[in-house]
């Protein structure tokens, strides 16, 4: 199973076994990882699971469609490699991601 790096706002790193066919923030979430509210669910309709991903895994995870950029907007401290996690598919690729939980959510 492809593993996920959540490195918490304080430093400290949670190491998930993530399945393959979920996202990001559901990993997050069944691993009661802190710092990722995901409200909506994941219908991309919070900004509540936003990470930072790891400036060696931008390629792998690619842009965010517009209706994601739409919702990064609410996002607090917004930056170029802001990604909403609900949003992010987990497969073998990306196996090894680094992601990055911001100060807070929203
Ligand atoms: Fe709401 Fe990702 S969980 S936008």
């Amino acid at each position: 199973m492809p593993k996920i790096t959540y490195i918490a706002f304080d430093g400290t790193p949670y190491v998930v076994e993530a399945r393959e066919g979920t996202t990001v923030m559901e990993n997050a979430i069944r691993n009661s990882v802190p710092g990722i509210e995901a409200e909506c669910g994941g219908a991309c309709a919070c900004a509540t699971c936003h990470v930072y991903v790891d400036e060696a895994w931008r390629a792998a995870t690619g842009e965010p469609e517009p209706m994601e950029e739409d919702m990064l907007d609410f996002a607090f401290d917004l930056r170029p490699n802001s990604r909403l996690s609900c949003q992010i598919r987990v497969s073998a690729a990306l196996d090894g991601l680094v992601v990055r939980i911001p100060e807070r959510q929203g």
